[in-house]
């Protein structure tokens, strides 16, 4: 079986090499017949009718210029009858050669499933890989190649409102969520018609804008880039992403766009990545204004240099990039190798054999009408949702309840629920959480409903009408959070608590006496202490989708065992951000809340956070028990098993995600005092148990030391294994040699 097997892969792998051939042989005797002019316009990127940043301001005659072949893609275009259309003005220029249609298809196309850190909030990878493939399904049915997605910046700051598109907090999660999106989008092997390229964005430590404010500036040590932020790009890459873009920031005083070091030292050379880098929207152009560049000539030549191969909508490239060759500023082998790796691309996609392969009107009415697309919404919703809290089992609600008030400026919120980035969907799909509950609740069930204000909820003038509303009722729901459009790009927030008088409406209904449930909606973590300390129960949904409402429901009335776990921290105050669970101990520990002089702490604020990264609850209780080691200690290069006990306590079949976390008490440089090295999402039944295990290797030791080396050092080791990063429930501790 074995060696038959190993044939296999080694015939795989002798066809894929075979097949990289013949397209490199097809790459190189198209790029002989190209002239300079045309070579620029494979590595310039327009945008279609929508704008998805600032306009260039520029009269550009789009057809025409794809006609003349001075267009290699163009972004924000969708649609048969468009790409179609638009396709068949290139396939009028001289060499005919197909453009690449791309669109920022972030979390579904037509069908909207959760915004990724929702879906991340999951830790179900299949589930994962399950919503990129169907957004690819669709949008590849729908004339599309590209997505620009997945987002891997890791982002420890949710006053950024990019956090809402990437996978929050982890190195390691995000790590192993870029492989599933990326595998999601792409398929094992691109070609497929159902198959889109994927694009690791934005390279590198976007993330880490300072002060949270989008766009701004990024400034870390090298240790902290490899360690923390370089490994989710790694893992898209090693899972073969297709492209990567770059990204808007400077690091260390040099924009993304023009860094070597990112571009061509790390992912060109040292990842020997094969694919092409498309720039982020005018960062070419913008290296002028950050004062890296002279004028749009010196951005194009910076750019180029550094490894960019693709302008979007800079025209940097289209006007400058002839003229730095032919003044012998750029050298053409720079040239071609970025248009090689795009027409690698075209003819990996098959676009060559036939441009309009993605676009056919038949297969579009059908993808996108699948049913089948919007049942996987529902569900991985349903696993997205996280349990923050649940005191004397407020949740489930029962479906029988006599009278149910649904309170709250989202109770009947739709468009809110797609959240950013949509691209195709129309929001009166969009199941609301009202819709979800009138069709989970019994028939003698009475739904009383007040809005008591809307999202910006700048007045209380109807909060009494909805606090009378609300007394009528035996059960009171308050659906609050942000509106879909306060977070995303360019949404960064100084203050990140429910807009407006929400928090207000809460307290009043909370004054009444009632005991309120709170669903709160928002595609970042908010801070909402007063609910935090006074509801009974409360559920996070983030921006769910188009199965939203019903997802929701089945949460709420117990037709789903919630098993959603944060994958970023929710902090108390504004205040302790940047805030995260992997942080370094200090010389002065605070190892008592209560005494807090000379400590690493706050006056006026505890250090933890409101609720921790990997919290989140269930319907059901586990219990850990029995951790044992395979061996005391491992050899350098050798390995460890680490196994436990879960069983599950309670009355209900239940998802737990268990998680494997490692620390070096002492090495040559500080090390974190946890970080995520494993994680499991296991499902059990009433009274059931089972023996976990994870394999602990020296891969997951090493750390990238002063040399920038990734290295284990020697030593002790501790092992923890929790529910979240603060419920550690077994430890151990082992040695490597
Ligand atoms: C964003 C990218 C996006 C691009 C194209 C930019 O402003 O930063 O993430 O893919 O626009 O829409």
């Amino acid at each position: 079986m074995k060696t038959l097997l190993a044939t296999c892969l080694l015939l795989t792998t002798a066809f894929a090499a075979a097949q990289d051939k013949a397209i490199d042989r097809k790459v190189d005797e198209l790029l002989r017949k190209m002239t300079l002019e045309e070579k620029v316009g494979q590595l310039h990127q327009l945008s279609g009718r929508e704008f998805t940043g600032p306009a260039s301001g520029k009269h550009v005659n789009k057809l025409a210029d794809i006609r003349a072949g001075r267009v290699g893609s163009m972004l924000n275009v969708k649609g048969v009858a468009e790409t179609r259309e638009i396709q068949a003005a290139a396939m009028q220029s001289r060499l005919k050669i197909p453009l690449l249609f791309s669109l920022d298809v972030i979390h579904g196309y037509k069908t909207v499933f959760p915004v990724p850190l929702g879906e991340s909030a999951s830790w179900d990878m299949a589930a994962i890989e399950l919503s990129a493939r169907i957004a690819a399904r669709e949008a590849a049915a729908s004339g599309i190649h590209w997505t620009f997605a997945p987002m891997v910046d890791v982002a420890r700051d949710p006053r950024w409102g990019r956090v809402m598109e990437g996978a929050g907090e982890d190195t390691y999660l995000g790590s192993r969520i870029a492989t599933a999106r990326v595998l999601g989008f792409q398929t094992r092997q691109l070609g497929g018609l159902d198959a889109i390229m994927a694009c690791a964005k934005h390279f590198a430590a976007y993330g880490a804008a300072v002060a949270g404010r989008d766009y701004n500036a990024v400034d870390m040590s090298l240790q902290q880039l490899h360690e923390v932020y370089l490994p989710p790009f790694k893992a898209a890459a090693d899972a073969g992403v297709a492209t990567f873009m770059n990204s808007f920031n400077s690091l260390n005083g040099v924009p993304a766009t023009g860094s070597s070091y990112l571009q061509r030292d790390i992912l060109k050379g040292q990842w020997k990545y094969k694919g092409f880098v498309v720039s982020d929207w005018a960062s070419v152009k913008e290296m002028v204004p950050h004062g890296f560049a002279n004028d749009l000539p010196d951005a194009a030549g910076k750019a180029i240099h550094a490894g960019s191969d693709m302008d979007m909508e800079g025209y940097a490239y289209t006007a400058h990039l002839a003229k730095l060759v032919q003044g012998g500023k750029v050298k053409m082998a720079l040239v071609d190798d970025a248009v090689r790796r795009i027409l690698y691309k075209k003819f990996e996609l098959g676009l060559f054999d036939d441009p309009f392969r993605f676009s056919d009107a038949k297969r579009e009415h059908d993808v996108l009408n699948d049913p089948s697309h919007r049942q996987a919404a529902r569900d991985v919703a349903r696993k997205s949702l996280v349990l923050l809290k649940n005191e004397n089992a407020a949740l489930p609600l029962d479906r029988k309840a006599k009278t149910i008030a649904v309170i709250g400026p989202l109770a009947d919120a739709r468009r809110d629920l797609e959240g950013g980035w949509i691209v195709k969907s129309d929001a009166d799909n969009v199941v609301s959480l009202l819709d979800g509950i009138r069709s989970h609740v019994s028939p003698d069930t009475k739904l009383v409903v007040a809005k008591g204000c809307d999202t910006a909820c700048t007045s209380d003038k109807d909060f009494a009408a909805a606090v009378a509303a609300a007394s009528t009722a035996d059960t009171v729901l308050l659906v609050v959070g942000e509106s879909w459009d306060m977070s995303g790009e360019a949404k960064s927030r100084t203050d990140i608590g429910l807009p407006g008088l929400q928090g207000k409406l809460f307290d009043a209904l909370a004054a009444s006496g009632k005991q309120v449930v709170v669903v709160i909606m928002a595609g970042r973590p908010l801070i909402f202490n007063n609910i935090a300390d006074k509801a009974p129960a409360i559920l996070y949904t983030w921006f769910a989708g188009t199965e939203g409402g019903n997802a929701i429901a089945d949460v709420l009335f117990g037709d789903y065992n919630p098993s959603g776990k944060l994958p970023i921290t929710f902090p108390r105050s504004v205040g302790q951000i940047p805030i995260s669970y992997s942080q370094y101990n200090t010389g002065r520990p605070l190892l008592d809340e209560k005494n807090v002089v000379y400590k690493s702490a706050y006056i006026d604020s505890p250090n933890t956070p409101r609720y921790a990264f990997g919290h989140g609850l269930s319907y059901t209780g586990f219990a850990y028990s029995d951790l044992a080691l395979s061996a005391a200690s491992m050899a350098p290069g050798g390995k460890l098993t680490v196994s436990f006990t879960l069983s599950n306590t309670g009355k209900r079949a239940g998802e737990e995600v268990v998680q494997l976390y490692l620390n070096d008490p002492v090495a040559s440089l500080v090390r974190p005092l946890k970080e995520l090295k494993g994680f499991q999402k296991i499902m059990l039944q009433p009274g059931e148990q089972r023996t976990v295990s994870f394999t602990i290797d020296a891969g997951m030791l090493a750390f990238y030391n002063d040399k920038l080396a990734l290295r284990a050092e020697p030593g002790d080791f501790n092992v923890m294994i929790g529910s979240a990063s603060d419920a550690i429930r077994l430890k151990a501790k082992f040695r490597m040699e």
